[in-house]
């Protein structure tokens, strides 16, 4: 089966909403928001935030099996940083290369955007943290307060991408202006 990985649009907001749903309910644990939170949302409030947004797609012939989303910051100070969220392969396609390059394509889209890419783990998701330490993500915190589920806490590990020399090639991508201390 063909595998194409490409940016989502306003026309993917039904499959989007599906495979959203899915994640949540399956995975409660492994995402903020909770089912509920989402439930009032129609597909076409969907398909307008699939425009305004960064949301990818994975592509088995047809069908939808995997979605991340990126957004950068937008603060004067901190736009030189960005968050990937919502990363969930259907369980038929995990184990194969699909989540790799679903991922590399969010990256290579952040890296021209950002120098910092983020994330969060549950601590417990031992898949997703060798996952994303193989993509070059590296721990750098420790969320004590976590997420909620059902009365149990689940920690969550933060995780960042460094900048590499050459990787990025956006606008306002300065080296890094670090003070030297001159006393
Ligand atoms: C996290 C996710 C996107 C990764 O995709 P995937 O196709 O499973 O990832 P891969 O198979 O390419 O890599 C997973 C790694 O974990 C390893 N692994 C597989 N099952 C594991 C397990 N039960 N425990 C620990 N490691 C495991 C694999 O061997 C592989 O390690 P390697 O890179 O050293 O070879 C996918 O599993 C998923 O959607 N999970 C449910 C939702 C989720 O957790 N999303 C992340 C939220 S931050």
């Amino acid at each position: 089966m063909t595998i194409e990985i490409r940016r989502l649009h306003a026309a993917d907001a039904r499959e989007y909403q599906a495979l959203r749903r899915e994640s949540l309910e399956q995975e409660p644990a492994n995402f903020e928001a909770a089912v509920e939170d989402e439930a009032a949302m129609t597909t076409e409030a969907w398909a307008a935030k699939l425009a305004d947004v960064q949301f990818f797609g994975a592509f088995s012939g047809q069908r939808l099996v995997g979605i991340a989303r990126f957004h950068a910051e937008t603060g004067a100070k901190v736009s030189h940083r960005g968050h990937v969220t919502g990363v969930y392969l259907r369980p038929e396609a995990r184990g194969t290369d699909i989540a790799t390059r679903l991922m590399e394509a969010v990256i290579t889209a952040a890296r021209r955007q950002v120098r910092f890419v983020y994330l969060l783990v549950n601590a417990s998701n031992q898949r997703a943290l060798r996952f994303y330490t193989r993509l070059g993500f590296v721990v750098f915190g420790h969320d004590p307060g976590g997420l909620l589920v059902d009365g149990v806490l689940h920690q969550d590990i933060l995780m960042v991408l460094l900048p590499e020399a050459g990787t990025h090639d956006g606008p306002g991508m300065p080296e890094a202006e670090v003070p030297l201390k001159s006393d």
